[in-house]
């Protein structure tokens, strides 16, 4: 099942842009870019999560996040990362943070790599899909022309969303139970005059 997308009044097509997703649930959250007020809801969520969601975010057993680690994720350089989360419609800072998806720029590349988690209470509802969506717009909007991530070989979830997606995996080079996949992006088609 698929959120549904309000169209704002005027509709904007910037990555960085907040629209409004009806889930199938009835519940209605804001994709919006991450704000350095989300670090205090970030790690809170964290806090909920299941072992098996952190692992196979992380790739393995993860006990808190940092504060570096917070202050980065909230505070992307522009033009070199990018973090989009699905939060409560409330202002930074009060809304909980149900799913966030980060692409970070290889240094001097055109390459990214992303990654992404959406928690259970909110998760097969379509968050997953448009966050990547968001990554992939954004990507493409500052002349990123792959991007890659590494994911467990038994997530399935992830291994299907990113068959959906048109992702191609490949074995690892990091190691043998972790599967890359990644992502050619065209360029954006240029705006008719
Ligand atoms: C993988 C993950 C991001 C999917 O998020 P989601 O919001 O549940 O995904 P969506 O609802 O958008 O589903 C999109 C597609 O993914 C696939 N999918 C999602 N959950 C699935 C599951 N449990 N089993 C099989 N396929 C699944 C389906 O193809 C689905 O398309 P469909 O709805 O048309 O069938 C989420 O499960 C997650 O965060 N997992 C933990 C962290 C993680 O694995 N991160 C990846 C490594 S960085």
């Amino acid at each position: 099942m698929n959120a549904t997308r309000r169209t704002p009044a005027r509709p904007s097509h910037r990555p960085e842009r907040t629209e409004v997703l009806r889930l199938p649930d009835g519940r209605d959250l804001w994709l919006r870019p991450v704000h350095p007020a989300d670090a205090g809801p970030i790690a809170g969520a964290f806090e909920l999560l299941g072992e098996d969601e952190v692992r196979r975010r992380y790739l393995h057993p993860v006990k808190a996040l940092s504060a570096d680690y917070l202050l980065q994720l909230v505070r992307p350089h522009a033009g070199e990362a990018f973090a989009v989360v699905a939060a409560e419609p409330l202002p930074p800072g009060e809304a909980l943070v149900g799913a966030l998806a980060r692409l970070n720029r290889d240094p001097g590349q055109d390459t990214a790599e992303f990654a992404i988690l959406v928690s259970h209470f909110v998760a097969g509802q379509g968050l997953g899909k448009a966050l990547m969506g968001r990554l992939v717009e954004w990507a493409r909007a500052h002349g990123i022309r792959r991007i890659w991530g590494e994911v467990l070989d038994d997530n399935t979830a992830m291994i299907q969303l990113a068959q959906s997606l048109g992702f191609e995996r490949d074995t690892s080079p990091e190691s043998p139970n972790l599967l890359r996949i990644t992502l050619d992006l065209d360029p954006a088609p240029r705006p008719r005059r």
